[in-house]
């Protein structure tokens, strides 16, 4: 092309970037790799290739790891692991910065590396990937260094199994190590199969900067490598990737007590109100779904447009597709590259070719092979699957809605709750949508916007836990001290036929209302001696069922104001301390020990705390290296099952029950097995305080089976077990149907007595981060 043919048609010329060093480095390697443990290479094993996805040339030869390499890398962490730990944050610290140096040091070699084995455009790799990783490093230096400030009586989980996934396989693998390495863990790492070569490069990185050996592991090789390491004897295990294989991870580490982040897929919606600035919400578009492909979790792929602009926005979206450049990823004026691997591109044209809406397709040209071309469908109807699920590829599904709160149903109205993105100028239209959304992040005016210092992860089938920022920190850490067990205390037993001066059949406490046990049973509560004490109603599923549905109604108590509910909880605390001799001694009688009188001042501690609390928890500003601000606000988890302890029947209850409700959640308590007459004394306190109906529901029966029906439940968050260890294993397992949050304690008890049992835990448990980012600045 000569200099007059360019000014004639103004197209770019191509502008290749050389990929001599990146495939020189894979050639100084042999061009068959084995696996990183303990500080050096191991020897090829059996290999499968690994691929660049645009020309389809074999770039190396990757080990598949075993159960047994995977057993090796994890002895080789944990016999780094006590030292690393020891080395304190500051010296941990210069080691990140290191690598940090070197990963700058070397990003062009990451960035063609990249490229080359993901397909992704180099300018992507080149402008996001690689820094984004850097600032990793970076920051999470800085979070080393100041652990003891930041983190105080916590202490690294030990060894980290990481499983990351191939759309940003550098970058995810920053996001897994750096915040382990920070707070004193070591770690394996298993790239995904298809993308295992930058991986394999910060292994050297980790060499050059003097890393103690073992402290990071690389093992390679796919699912099955991947779940030997789930198998493997691990302290926790941090996954993303698909929701199939997060349900997966999650029902096979059911019950081994192995902490457990899952940040899985999405489709997440990005609305565009009448008064947005089009242009700039059509330039967000492109990098919402056709950064990397849209191979992203967060790709902003649901496209909703209010009904007065739809037309004139898809008219310009069409022109401006037809402006991507398709084609070499290493060509620095290419948009869009190639997709991972040809069965990821079979996938999306398997997804695409079901529609049954209008498909639009780019009109720029499609180069042969591994690429997909940017795709626009719309009029589907909302129940369509590609409505529904993820496609993971470069093609976008648009709707309409007309009013706010319409937007706010059709962005809702998936499985999902990742990201979601709101285009307005006007900005209290995007504020009060944003609190609406199901989403983990929400980004006003912007898109795609990441920070290490900005915690990142999802809400509802998009998975728990946080990665960046204080969030992503803490879930690399757990309380210092060893916790005893949970002990289930049996009942006393008696003669149930002994005769009642007055019928003392409790009832269940459902929607603010004392109800019968739907089966009609009850059972008979003795105190130490043998005496009846009174008659515990055993609720079965209809009652759980009745009780979440009472909760799922009493949506208004998150809409309370945080000083509004801290009122109600020293209201609840004032009429809990009122009746203090005469709550000591029915838990006495109950538990035939003299812990009444402390227990009822605990409790009435716990509301009070609780109270405190409620207005000042929630969330926190986050410095991010843009003009915006990354707020990272604390909401409540929404309808939370707890079965409560038997150790401390009442103080255990409230110690529950009082920080949830004080972040605005609603509950359905299982109260102790071995006491559950307590339920009926909260009950009358309830009903004389001012929780609203269906805010506390209490019931009473089998932890057994109860903990089963709420494990199973569809319509419930979260469910807590501070009940017998057995019960953990069925709760987490159960728990994978929806992916919803479990807390259960895994043979490790709170001491409920002491600072343990305070507040602050379960505050963290009882809440989720939303990440808003908004413009802030000129
Ligand atoms: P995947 O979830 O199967 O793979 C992610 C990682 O998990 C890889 O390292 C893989 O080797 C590993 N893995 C697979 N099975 C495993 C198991 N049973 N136990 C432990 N580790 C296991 O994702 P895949 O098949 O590559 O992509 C399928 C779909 O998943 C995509 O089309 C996309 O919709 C979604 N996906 C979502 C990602 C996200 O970031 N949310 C990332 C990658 C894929």
């Amino acid at each position: 092309m000569t200099v007059k043919d360019i000014f004639e048609t103004m197209e770019y010329g191509p502008a290749p970037e050389a990929a001599g060093d990146a495939l020189a480095w894979i050639t100084d390697q042999g061009a068959r790799f084995g696996h990183f443990v303990d500080g050096a290479f191991t020897a090829p094993g059996a290999t499968f290739e690994t691929t660049s996805p645009a020309t389809g040339e074999v770039l190396a030869e990757i080990t598949q790891g075993t159960a047994e390499d995977v057993a090796r890398a994890v002895a080789a962490a944990r016999a780094a692991q006590g030292k690393w730990e020891k080395l304190g944050g500051p010296g941990r610290a210069r080691y990140l910065y290191a690598i940090a140096r070197l990963l700058q040091k070397h990003s062009r070699l990451f960035a063609v590396l990249e490229t080359l084995d993901n397909g992704k455009p180099i300018r992507e790799a080149r402008d996001i990937d690689v820094p984004l990783a850097q600032r990793h490093f970076y920051y999470h230096a800085g979070c080393a260094q100041l652990m003891d400030d930041h983190a105080p009586g916590r202490v690294a989980h030990g060894v980290c199994g990481q499983i990351v996934p191939w759309n940003f396989p550098l970058l995810m693998l920053a996001w897994k190590i750096a915040p382990a390495l920070a707070m004193g863990n070591t770690v394996v790492l298993k790239p995904a199969e298809w993308t295992s070569l930058t991986a394999l490069l910060f292994a050297d990185i980790c060499r050059q900067a003097g890393l103690p050996k073992g402290v990071v592991n690389i093992v390679t090789g796919d699912g099955e490598t991947g779940a030997a390491l789930v198998a493997a004897d691990v302290d926790k295990i941090a996954f993303t990737g698909s929701t199939e294989v997060g349900r997966k991870i999650r029902a096979a580490t059911a019950g081994q007590g192995k902490a457990l982040t899952l940040e899985l897929g999405g489709k997440s919606p990005y609305i565009v109100f009448e008064d947005a600035d089009l242009d700039s919400a059509i330039e967000g578009l492109v990098d919402a779904i056709w950064f990397n492909g849209g191979q992203v979790c967060c790709a902003g792929s649901l496209l909703l447009v209010q009904e007065g602009i739809a037309e004139r926005f898809h008219a310009k979206l069409r022109a401006r597709m037809d402006k991507l450049r398709l084609g070499d990823p290493l060509d620095k004026s290419i948009d869009v590259g190639a997709i991972v691997h040809p069965e990821q591109c079979a996938r999306i044209a398997a997804l695409v070719e079901q529609a049954d809406g209008t498909v639009y397709r780019a009109a720029g040209p499609v180069p042969e092979g591994c690429f997909y071309p940017p795709t626009l469908i719309s009029d589907l109807s909302p129940a369509s699957p590609l409505m529904q699920e993820e496609i993971f590829g470069p093609v976008l599904v648009s709707t309409t809605f007309r009013t706010p709160s319409e937007a706010v149903q059709l962005a809702n109205n998936t499985r999902y709750g990742l990201a979601a993105t709101i285009w307005s100028e006007n900005i209290n239209v995007a504020l009060d949508i944003a609190p609406k959304l199901a989403s983990g992040v929400v980004w006003v005016n912007g898109t795609n916007m990441f920070d290490a210092a900005a915690p990142f992860g999802g809400v509802r089938e998009s998975g728990f836990g946080r990665e960046g920022g204080a969030e992503g920190l803490m879930a690399y850490t757990r309380p210092a001290g060893k916790a005893k067990a949970l002990k289930r205390i049996a009942p006393f037993t008696g003669d149930a036929a002994e005769p009642q001066p007055v019928d003392r059949t409790a009832k269940l406490y459902i929607g603010g209302k004392q109800a019968r046990p739907d089966g009609g049973y009850a059972q008979a509560i003795f105190d130490a001696k043998g005496r009846l004490l009174g008659q515990a109603p055993i609720a079965n599923r209809k009652d759980v069922r009745n009780a979440v549905e009472a909760a799922r109604g009493a949506s208004g108590w998150a809409g309370a104001t945080a000083h509004n509910r801290a009122q109600v909880l020293y209201y609840l605390g004032e009429n809990l301390s009122a009746r203090d001799a005469e709550l000591a001694a029915r838990i006495d009688a109950m538990t035939g020990r003299k812990g009444g009188a402390a227990e009822v001042a605990l409790a009435t501690t716990r509301l009070f705390e609780a109270a405190a609390w409620a207005d000042k928890f929630a969330g926190e500003v986050r410095a991010v290296p843009m003009r915006g601000l990354a707020m990272a606000l604390r909401e409540p988890v929404g309808v939370i099952g707890a079965l409560c302890t038997d150790e401390m029947p009442l103080a255990g209850l409230v110690s529950v029950m009082a920080p949830a409700l004080a972040m605005g959640n609603r509950l359905v308590l299982v109260a102790s097995e071995a006491a559950p007459l307590i339920a009926q004394e909260l009950t009358q306190l309830l009903e004389t305080s001012d929780v609203p109906g269906g805010a506390v529901n209490l019931l009473t029966g089998p932890h057994d089976d109860l903990a089963k029906t709420l494990a199973d439940h569809a319509d419930v968050d979260a469910v807590w077990s501070f009940s017998g260890a057995d019960i953990s294993a069925e709760i987490e397992r159960r728990a994978a149907g929806n992916l919803k949050r479990t807390w259960v304690n895994d043979g490790k008890a709170r001491d409920w007595a002491g600072a343990e049992g305070a507040a602050r835990a379960f505050l963290d448990a009882a809440t989720e981060v939303k990440t808003v980012w908004v413009p802030y600045g000129a």
